[in-house]
């Protein structure tokens, strides 16, 4: 009995957290992304902007001022509330096979787009805002390559 209650109070306490986060909503950077060559409103399979350090400069200035708050600092901390997303390709850095790598990379950015787009709601609680409202294509695939550049640095 007094374990269900302890049981309770602490996820009680932990969806408490999360809501704390989840009253946040989605902010408009101020970013200028006019170097950037246009992308147009139809989501792309893929990010054009890989390793292009244009982009890399516009995505550290959008994730320092709409992800870093829960996904850490410049994306090199995995201390942060939220899933350090350095990760997320980690799988697919690991394959070898280059036609089996590119197909994965695919995987990987339609759920790096899809995601960010939508945010995460989990069983109505918004753990993620969805900032298709708030950032353009460009800006979202910026956000990814910088990501993928701190990888670098942390293999380093
Ligand atoms: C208000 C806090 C918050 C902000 C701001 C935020 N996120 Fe998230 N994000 C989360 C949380 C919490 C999760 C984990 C959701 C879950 O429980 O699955 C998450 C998950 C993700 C995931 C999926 C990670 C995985 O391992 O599956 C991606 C990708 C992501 N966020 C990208 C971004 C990007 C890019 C930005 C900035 C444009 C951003 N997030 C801003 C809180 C946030």
């Amino acid at each position: 009995m007094r374990n269900m209650l302890m049981r309770n109070l602490i996820l009680a306490a932990l969806i408490a957290g999360k809501a704390a986060i989840a009253d946040e909503v989605a902010n408009h950077p101020e970013v200028d992304f006019s170097s950037l060559p246009r992308l147009g409103s139809n989501w792309l399979a893929t990010n054009p902007y890989r390793g292009n350090t244009d982009a890399i400069r516009v995505g550290q200035l959008t994730y320092g001022q709409t992800c870093a708050r829960c996904h850490g600092a410049d994306a090199s901390t995995n201390a942060a509330p939220a899933p350090d997303l350095r990760r997320l390709n980690a799988f697919c850095r690991r394959v070898e096979d280059a036609e089996l790598k590119a197909a994965c990379m695919r995987d990987n950015d339609d759920y790096f787009s899809k995601t960010v787009r939508q945010g995460k709601t989990i069983v109505g609680v918004v753990h993620m805002p969805a900032w298709e409202p708030v950032l353009s294509q460009e800006l979202i695939w910026a956000v990814q390559s910088f990501i993928e550049s701190r990888v670098e640095v942390s293999k380093r």
